[in-house]
C-alpha cells in the first residue's frame, strides 16, 4: 500500500475552512506537509492558511464549491501547476440536511447526495487518472460510522456515505492494482459547528484536534479504514450487524427519547 510523504507533493484538504477539515489541515502542516485548502468561504481559509505559516509551514488558498464539477476539475490542474503532485487528498466537504422528523423532503435529500456523494465524486474525478499515471498517490475520503447502515433521523445522510464508502470498497481493487491507496475515515461525533447544531445526544464525542490526530496516524498507517472513536464504531457495527427485527426495536426504542 503506497502511503503518501511530505517529498512527494502537496496535500490537498477539502471542508477545510472549520471542524475536521481545518483541524486536519493544520496537524498535516506540523507533520510537514504543505497543503491546498478549499472550501467556499475564502476568509476562514485565508485565516487558517495564516496560522499555518505562522506555524512554520505553507498554505495555498483554493476557494471552491465541491458540488461543481468544473470548478473542482480546474482547481486539481491549478493546484498541481503552482505546487506539483497532489501526494495525498483528503475529501472532507460534507454536511447534513436532514428532513424534519416525520417528513420526507426529497429536496434535503439531493442537497445531501450532491455534497457528500457528488462533491467527492468532482474531486475523485480528476485527481484518480493524474495519481493513476503517477502509479502512486492516496486518497482518503471522509464519511462517517453512518455509512454502516441506517440510523435514525439521518437517512439522507446515511445514503450518502454508505454509498461513498461502498463505492470506495469497490474502487480499492481497481486502484490498488496502479499503486494509488484509498480509505474511507468513518468518525463517529467530533465536536464542530455540524454537531453543535444537532440536539441528540452525543455518545463518545471526541474534540476536533483529537481527530485530526487520529486522521493522520491513520493516513500514516495504511489500511482502508480509519474509524474512531473505538466504542462507538463497535457499538454501531455490532447493532448493524443485529437481525432486523432486534435491530429495529433497539434503535426504535433508543431514538424515541429525543423524538
Ligand atoms: N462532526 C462529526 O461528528 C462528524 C462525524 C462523522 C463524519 N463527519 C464528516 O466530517 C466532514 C467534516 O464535517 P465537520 O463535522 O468538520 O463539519 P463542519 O465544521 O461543518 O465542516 C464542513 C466543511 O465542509 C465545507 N463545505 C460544506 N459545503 C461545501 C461545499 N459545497 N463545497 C466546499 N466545501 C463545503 C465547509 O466549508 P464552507 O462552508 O466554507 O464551504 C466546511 O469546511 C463531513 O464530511 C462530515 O459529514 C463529521
Amino acid at each position: 500500500m503506497h502511503r503518501a510523504k511530505p517529498s512527494d507533493g502537496i496535500a490537498w484538504v477539502t471542508g477545510a475552512s472549520s471542524g475536521i477539515g481545518r483541524a486536519v489541515a493544520l496537524e498535516l502542516a506540523r507533520r510537514g506537509w504543505r497543503v491546498a485548502l478549499t472550501a467556499r468561504r475564502v476568509a476562514e481559509l485565508d485565516a487558517l492558511a495564516a496560522e499555518i505559516v505562522a506555524l512554520g509551514g505553507s498554505a495555498g488558498v483554493y476557494p471552491g464549491d465541491v458540488t461543481d464539477r468544473a470548478a473542482m476539475a480546474a482547481l486539481a490542474a491549478r493546484i498541481e501547476v503552482e505546487h506539483g503532485a497532489i501526494a495525498l487528498a483528503l475529501l472532507n466537504a460534507g454536511g447534513n440536511f436532514p428532513s424534519p422528523r416525520g417528513e420526507f423532503v426529497g429536496e434535503n435529500f439531493r442537497r445531501t447526495v450532491a455534497l457528500n456523494a457528488d462533491g467527492v465524486l468532482n474531486c475523485l474525478e480528476p485527481l484518480l487518472p493524474r495519481m493513476s499515471a503517477r502509479r502512486a498517490g492516496q486518497v482518503a475520503v471522509v464519511a462517517s460510522v453512518a455509512a454502516y447502515g441506517g440510523l435514525p433521523t439521518a437517512a439522507s445522510y446515511c445514503m450518502a456515505k454508505a454509498g461513498v464508502v461502498a463505492m470506495c470498497e469497490a474502487l480499492k481493487f481497481d486502484l490498488d492494482r496502479v499503486g494509488v491507496t484509498i480509505q474511507v475515515v468513518c468518525p463517529g461525533y467530533v465536536r464542530t459547528p455540524l454537531t453543535d447544531a444537532q440536539r441528540q445526544p452525543k455518545p463518545f464525542m471526541i474534540e476536533a484536534d483529537d481527530a485530526a490526530r487520529r486522521i493522520c496516524d491513520g493516513l500514516a498507517r495504511g489500511g482502508f479504514e480509519i474509524a474512531f472513536p473505538r466504542p462507538m464504531v463497535w457499538i454501531v457495527k455490532a447493532l448493524q450487524a443485529l437481525p432486523y427485527p432486534l435491530f429495529f426495536r433497539l434503535m426504535a426504542r433508543g431514538s424515541r427519547r429525543y423524538a
